[in-house]
């Protein structure tokens, strides 16, 4: 089994679709094994997306951010990195499959409901970046 980081994020919270895309994710098969609602301070919405920092969307990607209360969830599952990016679908919601949760909740490139970690390398890290292997509960 393997578990990933996602993170609802604070425009599908404040939409009030957090729920429904922690149902659409336990209908994919996931286990929540640990979950937490935050308002990002700035230092950490910088640091958690520090491999951005360059790039020119990274002011308004921290500031979107910290906006409001997000949501980040410990997610187990078989082949779960990869199988949460599938189900996210595309970074741009305009990119996003049919049925996929950005294509769902998701109003552009920026705010796009949901973040999934790229690989199980930085999902190790994510994971422990929101939540200590002592707030992580074994599915069984
Ligand atoms: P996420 O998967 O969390 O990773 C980086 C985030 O930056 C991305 O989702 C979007 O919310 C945001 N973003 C804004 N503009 C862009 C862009 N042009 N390309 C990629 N990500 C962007």
């Amino acid at each position: 089994m393997e578990t990933t980081l996602a993170i609802v994020k604070p425009d599908a919270v404040a939409a009030g679709n957090a729920g429904k895309i922690l149902a659409h994710l336990e209908q994919e098969g996931f286990t929540l094994r640990a979950l937490r609602l935050v308002r990002l301070t700035r230092a950490q919405a910088e640091g958690f997306y520090a491999v951005h920092r360059e790039r020119p969307f990274f002011t308004s990607l921290v500031e979107f951010m910290t906006s409001g209360p997000c949501l980040p969830v410990a997610l187990e599952r078989e082949n779960a990195q990869a199988h949460l990016r599938d189900v996210m679908g595309a970074t741009d919601v305009a990119k996003a499959a049919p049925g996929t949760i950005r294509n769902l909740y998701g109003t552009s490139i920026e705010r796009n409901a949901i973040h999934g970690s790229d690989s199980l390398e930085n999902a190790a890290l994510e994971l422990a970046f929101f939540f200590p292997q002592t707030e992580r509960i074994a599915a069984r």
